[in-house]
């Protein structure tokens, strides 16, 4: 916690380190009200260092320091310094072992970063700035050592110890205490370790690698949970496989672990051997998990492993290169989802969530680059964009040097780098020297900020058969960064003839055409025209297909033209992206007047869609889903939250009304009873079904209210009974109260189902939600220190209720801020997270700036304010 205001630290001035540590040996006597940790740390100097002081400081938070000696010498007070951050040893030698002796409190940790108490066991959290809280060290990601780690525990409460590597050594001592010993082989950064003690109960199963080494795969639970681990289990095997096979990766350790915790600030950590896992991404059965969710949990345990290699093997060298591993990772397991499951909804699904938090982002006061240039507190810094925006620019050269370029520059970089700390800067290189290809305009993508927007002119002469696109990029000022360079953009796109077929396509000079299909243009100037010769009639053009690079396309397409494309684009996405934009036309029509007539031939084209037969009914799910609320408010140039909402409902009830038949028609078809199956086809028909049931209910169809309390009643997979109860409650009445209390009192033993019944309810449009939201953080099962739960209530609450949570008389905003600093002293990290919900307040009207405003000033205001919140505060008011 800060007086004084907390400063910024910039990627200008990182310097290598002053000193190495090559080998850690750890020892643990652990409790939780008080955890004794003793650690040895072989230092010397670095030879690349530039001289500094000579002076050695070490990171150290919140410890109690009891012992510390130089080459086993003790020091005396005069001999070294203890601050606020650390601690500080004058004249040390070239080379030395350094040993401290700290006590800990872990039951009092409720930030849950370093070591924390988490129901009866004990874990630990270290990225990116954690392991200070357990010992003094150089915790920045560029110094790798390797560690030996020896655990002590009452053997009755913790009888498991472990921690990463391999276990070497396990035995009994005295007064009931036993003790477990780990080695590390693979140096590592600091913020890879991590140590688990509790009464778990584990899972195994075995794989044997492409070089036919068996590594032993255990995930650990609370007993009671063994039975949720099936599907963990398999992801886990799914994406050794895949990784492989495509990017030649194997495990290197003899044993992979796997642990539930069931209070975690995010979503699962990879700590080199043993991943550390939120349990909402571990524990799935039928009849407590979603499709949602097991689709979630798939790739996370994916994109854990994968950091293996992307993150462990070759990490980043400070935390400006965060994306260096988050990037690739998440784009290694949206491909690995892709493959295993629909790449088409995959890449619909991951589109619809850059749009939703990613643009946003890039669009408000907190936008940052890729590779962002200064932060305050890091942990802010894993954002939408450093994340998802990061998948795209590694996607972009993945789709720019074609998969066998891609390939061999990976392993390039695998070969190059591993062991090392390294830069995004040296992963570009790689792509360049494998490739041949200049990528240094690209490169700004790791450096620039915002969301490029794309507007395209066409011009046909029927006379020469030549039609042209005319591209212009503008890139709008962000924080810090008020003019852009223009990016380099690969611009997919097909032409569709008359029929609906694609076009052969032949740009000007080309000497022959390419076969009919898509062609990848590569914009760099800030306009840029294209010239396809040799057509007959002019195209109906098929803009970024495939969303090929992550920008905001201002189309001047017609309706027709839209429609045109929704029934016959080659393209699944842009099937998708048209009827999206289409939609959203008619929202925002609805939006101006309530009234306003729907066109007969969208209906039209909505039951042909319907209808189809022969559809992927997963997409087609996708594609019959209206672009959010939220989404919508975006697309407005002062959010018009009530209009919004209404539009959604009259949307909604019209379809309902008017397609009555044909939506029965699909819920009938698609209602299933057979066992569940997490399979593409399954899941698809589940989405279509409970599409089709959310249409009718909206129009108040009693059959559909009747059929959604039948299918809440028999559904035994968890998927149909939230679809199901969210339909209830949201038609309000006695049956959503009665199936709340219901489905509680099935449940009330999973805490992760009483997050569902809790997110329901704070998602809920109904006028009195706000009320019951309050409620509800009474209840006996809510706890402001279990992460999941504030989530599921009030993260829900503001960030998946935009009717509610902007209500105009803003006491949705002082719940808000009043949570944020209830949870500012406790968990610094989630509270920030919470506040920025209202970041982007300028984007509504005078009345609801002014109330987000006060509440934020009145936050800034608070004492002993954390950096994490003050940065969030100071940057939106700025
Ligand atoms: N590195 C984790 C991941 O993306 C995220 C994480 C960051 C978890 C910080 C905990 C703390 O896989
Ligand atoms: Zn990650």
């Amino acid at each position: 916690m800060y007086r004084d205001t907390p400063h910024a630290i910039h990627l200008k001035d990182y310097r290598p380190p002053e000193f190495l540590i090559d080998a850690v040996d750890l020892r643990f006597d652990l409790d939780p009200e008080r955890t004794t940790v003793e650690a040895k740390l072989a230092l010397r100097r670095n030879p690349a260092a530039t001289r500094g002081d000579g002076d050695l400081r070490l990171h150290g938070e919140q410890l109690d320091l009891e012992r510390i000696a130089v080459n086993g010498h003790p020091l005396t007070p005069s001999e070294y310094e203890v601050h606020q951050e650390g601690l500080t040893l004058h004249r040390v030698p070239d080379q030395f072992g350094l040993e401290t002796r700290v006590r800990i409190h872990p039951s009092l940790n409720t930030a849950l970063e370093g070591l924390y108490q988490s129901g009866e066991m004990l874990c630990t959290q270290c990225e990116a700035e954690g392991f200070r809280r357990i010992t003094y060290f150089l915790d920045r990601p560029d110094v790798m050592a390797t560690y030996s780690t020896t655990l002590v525990a009452d053997k009755r409460r913790f009888p498991v110890l472990l921690s990463n590597g391999n276990p070497v050594e396990s035995r009994d001592l005295d007064g009931g205490r036993h003790l477990m010993r780990w080695e590390d082989p693979f140096p590592k950064p600091s913020y890879l370790f991590a140590l688990i003690a509790g009464d778990l109960k584990a899972v195994e199963d075995s794989f044997s690698t492409a070089s036919g080494r068996e590594v032993a795969l255990k995930i650990y639970v609370e007993p009671h949970n063994l039975d949720k681990c099936d599907h963990a289990m398999r992801s886990l095997k799914k994406a050794m496989r895949w990784d492989e096979e495509r990017f030649g990766r194997e495990y290197d350790l003899d044993i992979f672990m796997i642990v539930a915790v069931s209070h975690f600030n995010m979503g699962a950590m990879e700590n080199k051997g043993l991943n550390v896992f939120n349990d909402k991404f571990v524990l799935a059965r039928p009849d407590t998990a979603t499709d949602v969710d097991f689709d979630g949990i798939e790739s996370v345990i994916a994109h854990e492993y994968f950091h293996n290699w992307t993150g462990n093997r070759i990490t980043c060298r400070d935390w400006f290169q965060l994306s260096l591993k988050e990037g690739f990772t998440v784009y290694r397991d949206q491909e690995f989802s892709a493959d295993v499951g629909s790449r088409g909804v995959k890449r619909i699904g991951d589109v619809r969530l850059l749009r939703a938090h990613q643009l946003p982002e890039d669009e408000g006061p907190l936008a940052h680059p890729v590779r962002p240039d200064s932060y305050i507190e890091i942990n802010n810094f894993y954002t939408a964009t450093v994340y998802q925006k990061g998948a795209e620019v590694v996607r972009m050269q993945a789709n720019l040097l074609g998969p066998e370029l891609f390939r061999k520059a990976t392993d390039l970089y695998f070969e190059r780098h591993d062991g090392q700390a390294v830069t995004t800067d040296d992963f570009v290189r790689c792509m360049e020297d494998a490739s041949g290809r200049d990528l240094e305009q690209f490169r700004l993508w790791y450096q620039q900020a915002g969301t490029p927007e794309l507007s395209v002119q066409e011009a046909f002469d029927a006379d020469s058969g030549r039609y042209s696109l005319s591209v212009r990029q503008h890139t709008p000022p962000t924080p810090g960064q008020p003019l852009k360079e223009p990016f380099h953009i690969p611009i997919a796109v097909g032409l569709l003839g008359q029929d609906g077929e694609d076009l052969p396509l032949q740009l000007e000079g080309d000497t022959t055409p390419s076969a009919p299909g898509t062609r990848v243009l590569e914009l760099t100037n800030s306009e840029q025209s294209f010239t396809f010769v040799g057509l007959e009639a002019k195209p109906v053009p098929s803009l970024l297909r495939g969303f090929p690079a992550p920008v905001k396309l201002k189309t001047e397409a017609s309706d027709d033209d839209l429609l045109f494309l929704m029934a016959h684009d080659s393209d699944g996405f842009n099937r998708w992206d048209a009827a999206q934009t289409l939609m959203q036309r008619l929202l925002l029509a609805l939006v101006d007047d309530a009234e306003a007539e729907l066109p007969e031939r969208f209906f039209a084209a909505f039951e042909q869609a319907l209808m189809d037969a022969q559809s992927d009914k997963a997409l087609l799910a996708e594609v019959l889903t209206p672009p959010s609320e939220g989404y919508l408010g975006d697309q407005m140039a002062v959010v018009d939250v009530d209009g919004i909402h209404r539009a959604h409902s009259v949307l909604g009830r019209r379809v309902g009304e008017r397609l009555r038949d044909a939506l029965l028609e699909v819920y009938r078809a698609n209602d299933g009873s057979e066992p569940y199956a997490f399979m593409p086809d399954d899941v698809g028909r589940r989405a279509l079904k409970n599409l089709a049931l959310g249409y009718l209910a909206k129009a108040g169809d009693a059959e559909a209210l009747a059929a959604a309390q039948a299918q809440f009643e028999a559904a035994r997979n968890m998927t149909d009974v939230m679809a199901a109860l969210r339909l209830l409650v949201d038609h309000g009445g006695e049956a959503g109260t009665r199936a709340l209390d219901h489905f509680y009192g099935r449940w009330s033993g999973e805490p992760l189902v009483v997050d569902k019944w809790l997110s329901v309810q704070a998602t809920s449009p109904r006028e009195d939600t706000l009320e019951r939201v309050i409620a509800l953080m009474g209840h006996a099962d809510f706890s402001l220190r279990n992460p999941n739960r504030v989530r599921s209530l009030i993260g829900a609450f503001c960030n998946a209720n935009q009717v509610r949570f902007h209500a105009s008389d803003g006491r949705g905003y002082r719940f808000l801020a009043d949570r944020v600093l209830e949870l500012n002293p406790l968990n610094p990290q989630i509270a920030a997270r919470l506040l920025k919900a209202m970041v982007r307040w300028r984007r509504f009207d005078a009345g609801r700036q002014a109330l987000m405003r006060a509440e934020i000033a009145r936050i800034l205001d608070a004492e002993a304010l954390s950096a994490d919140v003050y940065e969030v505060a100071s940057k939106a008011l700025g």
